[in-house]
């Protein structure tokens, strides 16, 4: 959440640091602003809203200087408006400060500043930050020091840049539980909450570690905590290309990223199918391979559309290794005092690599002595690196703020997790074989339903008024069900449930009238007949059904107002198929609603903040 750019070099920074911004708004939108120090003085621009209504204020093109930063908003502490929007400044408005987190106690630092007499302009945490850094200065007088002492007095989050006219030539950057990435060039750096926003100028890069500093000035960085221990940071070379984050064609990155799905299933299955062997082969696990033969219990952790894929994912590792799984919220699992067996393996779920709640779970999963795993998306994230051992999704960025790609890739390294663990335990290599051959044929059915979501587009037109939907599911389909609701109102803001088919009679049903579409995932496997019981009962109370059925299937078009049909495949992977359908239907109910789906309101991917 918030996104962070600062650049130190030679260059104009002001357009490196919006082009930046532009890339990193996917992680708020609430404001935008820059502060760029030219001649040994900070201009400040911040406008409430995106960073297109900062650039209706400002031509950045047009401000010298060769240091800047900027801020993209999501609000935590204070209204979206422009007084609230970063950078803030001390009171001198010598030091300016973009910060993304939350400074827990801000509340007892500001009475302290107030009762000094200091004033505030905003009602935010991060004011509070730079006014106490200012104040701090004027005792120090070394940018580098008051920062350093500021922060060990601070609770709660920060990813932190800070820049000053005392010494117009440095950034300070420093980071716990927000993430920072170093970009390291020739003479110049650019500091971002992700990667994204360096990958166009350089290649190299610095992951900070909580509760570690990095001072930048043209002539060189170094690293160090912010108890002042030196570190000796890590090169990483970066993995992305910049083709990767474009939105190429497409009128969204959404849309684009629904598309990619043939190909990022591919990339998260390639070379670790043995398909002969019946088994997979996953290099990110081998370290902890004995302590997942004996592990007692599995645990997976995650939020959001992740929660869901953990859910399929425990369907699977029950169903094909026979493993008890319990499936947690991470936002619950952290707060209560769980109970955790050291034979337990915790695995967290998280595209971003970085949602606190999942990354608190995991934490305290691994103070409690389970092997802790993490299936994620970012590489170089944090819960890739504080994870024991782990499978990353090879889905490639996600820009769209709801998630597409990275569920179906997370269901493709489920599935092969599942495998893995069903192969050390109960599953025979001629199921395994089974499984693994058509886990591969995936990405062309996936394929398949892409190439008609003209028809999809057309049946979704016929919903886009609707003020309510359910969605339907059972055994392996109930997951998707929720996923197919959450997709749609996150991004359409039309609200809708998920719910297991059979479970509506025991409240729902009370919802379905003429008004109430009711997407049901009705694919053909050992419980199709229950659910189309359950359809049934939809119909007779007059409610309007979108069946999500196989091909072939012509029964459920005598009974569903529209039918749309997947490939056939093995009921394990059906969530897969079925959530094209609907990731496809929320995306042109959003558009038509003149809703802005890659920025929906009030959300912001890779959520960093509690
Ligand atoms: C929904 C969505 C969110 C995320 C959730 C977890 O489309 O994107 O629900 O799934 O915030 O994020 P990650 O997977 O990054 O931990």
């Amino acid at each position: 959440m918030c996104g962070i750019v600062g650049y130190i070099g030679n260059k104009q920074a002001a357009d490196i640091v919006v082009k930046g911004l532009k890339l990193l708004e996917y992680r708020g939108y609430d404001s935008a602003g820059v502060a760029v120090i030219d001649d040994s003085t900070v201009s400040i621009n911040k406008r409430k809203g995106k960073v297109e209504d900062l650039l209706k204020m400002v031509d950045v093109s047009k401000i010298p200087g060769t240091l800047a930063m900027g801020h993209t908003r999501w609000a935590t502490h204070g209204a979206p408006n422009d007084v609230n929007a970063h950078p803030h400044t001390d009171s001198t408005g010598n030091i300016a400060l973009i910060h993304n987190g939350i400074i827990e106690n801000y509340t007892v630092i500001k009475t302290e500043l107030l009762n000094k007499g200091y004033t505030f302009k905003s009602e935010t945490d991060s004011e509070v930050l730079a006014v106490f850094i200012g104040m701090i200065y004027e005792k120090v007088h070394d940018v580098e020091m008051a920062v350093r002492l500021a922060l060990n007095e601070v609770e709660g989050t920060f990813g932190l840049v800070v820049i000053s006219t005392h010494e117009p030539d440095k950034i300070i950057v420093a980071r716990r539980g927000s993430p920072i990435v170093l970009g390291i060039g020739d003479g110049e750096y650019i500091v971002a909450s992700d990667a994204s926003a360096i990958v166009e100028y350089m290649k190299r890069v610095i992951y900070l570690n909580d509760d570690e500093m990095a001072i930048l000035t043209r002539e060189g960085y170094s690293t160090k905590t912010i108890k002042n221990e030196t570190v000796n940071a890590e090169i990483h070379e970066l993995e992305l290309n910049i083709e990767q984050i474009r939105k190429g064609n497409f009128d969204h990155y959404m849309l684009k990223e629904i598309f990619e799905q043939p190909s990022t299933f591919k990339d998260s299955i390639r070379g670790r199918l043995l398909v002969e062997d019946g088994n997979v082969k996953l290099g990110g696990v081998g370290a902890v391979a004995e302590k997942l033969k004996n592990a007692r219990r599995i645990i997976i952790t995650a939020c959001g559309t992740s929660w869901h894929s953990a859910l399929v994912g425990e369907y699977m590792i029950e169903h094909l290794a026979q493993i008890p799984v319990e499936v947690e919220y991470a936002s619950e699992f952290r707060y209560r005092n769980p109970v955790i067996y050291h034979d337990d393996v915790v695995i967290g779920i998280s595209q971003s690599g970085e949602t606190a709640d999942t990354l608190a779970a995991l934490r305290e999963a691994k103070l409690k002595g389970a092997t802790i795993l993490g299936l994620v998306n970012v590489v170089g994230s944090t819960i890739a690196r504080e994870t024991d051992a782990g499978v990353y999704l090879h889905a490639g960025p996600e820009i769209g703020v709801a998630s597409t790609k990275a569920f179906t890739s997370q269901l493709a390294v489920l599935s092969l997790l599942a495998m893995y663990l069903g192969r050390q335990r109960v599953l025979s290599m001629a199921d395994g074989k089974t499984l693994a051959t058509e886990l591969a044929a995936l990405p062309d059915k996936i394929q398949y339903i892409l190439d008609r979501a003209d028809q999809i587009k057309q049946i979704s037109l016929a919903y886009t008024n609707a003020t309510n939907f359910l969605y339907l599911g059972r055994g392996y389909n109930f997951p998707v069900a929720l996923e197919g609701a959450l997709k749609l109102k996150e991004i359409s803001y039309i609200h809708a449930e998920g719910y297991p088919a059979a479970e509506m009679k025991h409240g729902p049903i009370a919802l379905i009238d003429e008004n109430m579409p009711v997407v049901f995932v009705a694919t053909k496997d050992e419980i199709y007949d229950k659910v189309v019981s359950n359809l049934e009962e939809v119909r007779a109370r007059g409610g309007r059904v979108i069946a999500i059925a196989s091909e072939g299937d012509t029964n459920i078009a005598r009974l569903a107002e529209h039918v749309i049909y997947i490939p056939n495949t093995l009921p394990q992977f059906t969530p897969v198929l079925a959530a094209i359908p609907m990731q496809l239907m929320a995306y042109y109910i959003a558009v038509q609603r003149g809703c802005d789906v890659d920025k929906p309101r009030n959300l912001a991917k890779s959520v960093t903040v509690e």
